[in-house]
C-alpha cells in the first residue's frame, strides 16, 4: 500500500509518523512545497524505523508528484494554519487556491486514490478538494469528527477518571463551533454517559470540545497536529485495512439527514472503497435543529468559496 501526505508541516509530518510506526502502509511519500522540507521530514522519520523496529518506509519529495503515483489513499494536509483570533474560516481564499492545485496533482498522478482532507476550513476544503479531483464522493472526505470525537472522549475520560478507551461517542456537523456532540449516543463501556455524569459537567465539555481547536491555537499560537495527525492516521488505517469502522467523517450528502450537495460531518463506514455507507441516526427534534444550525454555517462558507470562483479558474 502506498500513502501520500501532502503537506509535511506538524500534522502532516505527524499523519506519516503515526502510518510508519504502526506499519500502516509499506510506502509513505510526504510532498512539501518547501525546498527540501518533505526530505528532511522524511529522512529524520526513517531514521526512527531501526529504533522502533518497523519497516514501513517514508520518503520525501519537493512538489514533485510523480512521486507520489499510484498513491491508494491521500491526505492534504496542505494550507496556512489559524493564527490567535482567527476562525478557521479567516484561511478560505488562500488555502481554497493551495488544495485546488494539489488535488488536481494528485487527481492527474493517482486517479484511483481515495482522498481525506486536513486543510481547514474544513468542510469547505473537502468540497473544494471535491470540485477539483471530480472523484467519486465516497473518495474525497474529510478529517474532523474523528478529531472532535477524541477532544471530547477526552476531556470525559479527564473527568469520570477512566480510560478512554472505554469512551464510544459520535459527534455531528461541520469542523467548526457549531459541531454537534451526541451525549443521547455518548457512552462508557455501553453505560449511557448522563448516569455517570451531570447535565451541567456534560454540557461544560461540550462547549469545551466545540472550542477545543481554538483552545490549542491560544496556548500554541498556532493549531494543534498531534491528535490531528493520529486522526488523519486512524482514517487511513481503516481504508487500507478494510476496516469497515464506523467514524464521524465529513462526507457528501444528498438527501441523508434532509440535505442536499453540502460536506457534513456525519457517522460512515470506512473501508477500501472509501465511504461506504452514510449512516443516518434517528435524530430528535432538538438534535435535528442543531444538525441544522452547523449546515447552515457551513454552507455559509461553501457559498463564499462558489462565489470566488477558485475552483472553475
Ligand atoms: C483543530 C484544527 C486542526 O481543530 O482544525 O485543531
Amino acid at each position: 500500500m502506498k500513502v501520500t501526505v501532502v503537506g509535511a508541516g506538524n500534522v502532516g509530518a505527524t499523519c506519516a509518523d503515526v502510518l510508519a510506526q504502526r506499519e500502516i502502509a509499506n510506502e509513505i511519500v510526504l510532498l512539501d512545497i518547501k525546498e527540501g522540507f518533505a526530505e528532511g521530514k522524511a529522512l529524520d522519520i526513517w531514521q526512527t524505523a531501526p529504533i522502533n523496529l518497523y519497516d514501513s518506509r517514508t520518503t520525501g519529495s519537493t512538489n514533485d508528484y510523480s512521486k507520489t503515483a499510484d498513491s491508494d489513499v491521500v491526505v492534504i494536509t496542505s494550507g496556512l494554519p489559524r493564527k490567535p483570533g482567527m476562525s478557521r474560516d479567516d484561511l478560505i481564499a488562500t488555502n481554497a487556491g493551495i488544495v485546488k492545485t494539489v488535488t488536481e496533482n494528485i487527481a492527474k498522478y493517482s486517479p484511483n486514490a481515495i482522498i481525506i482532507i486536513v486543510s481547514n476550513p474544513l468542510d469547505v476544503m473537502t468540497y473544494c478538494a471535491y470540485l477539483s479531483a471530480k472523484f467519486d464522493s465516497k473518495k474525497v472526505f474529510g478529517m474532523a469528527g474523528v478529531l472532535d470525537t477524541a477532544r471530547y472522549r477526552a476531556f470525559l475520560a479527564t473527568e469520570l477518571n477512566v480510560s478512554p478507551k472505554d469512551i464510544q461517542a459520535i459527534l455531528m456537523g461541520g469542523h467548526g463551533d457549531t459541531m454537534v456532540p451526541l451525549p443521547r449516543y455518548t457512552t462508557v463501556s455501553g453505560i449511557p454517559v448522563t448516569e455517570l455524569i451531570s447535565a451541567e459537567k456534560l454540557d461544560e465539555i461540550i462547549e469545551r470540545t466545540k472550542f477545543g481547536g481554538g483552545e490549542i491555537v491560544k496556548l500554541l499560537g498556532t493549531s494543534a497536529w498531534y491528535a490531528p495527525g493520529a486522526a488523519a492516521a486512524q482514517m487511513v488505517e481503516a481504508i487500507v485495512r478494510d476496516q469497515k469502522r464506523i467514524f464521524p467523517v465529513c462526507a457528501w450528502l444528498q438527501g441523508e439527514y434532509g440535505f442536499n450537495d453540502i460536506y457534513l460531518g456525519v457517522p460512515v463506514v470506512l473501508g477500501k472503497n472509501g465511504i461506504e455507507k452514510i449512516i443516518e441516526l434517528d435524530l430528535n427534534t432538538a438534535e435535528k435543529e442543531l444538525l441544522k444550525e452547523s449546515a447552515v454555517a457551513v454552507k455559509g462558507v461553501m457559498d463564499v468559496l462558489d462565489n470566488m470562483n477558485v475552483t472553475n479558474a
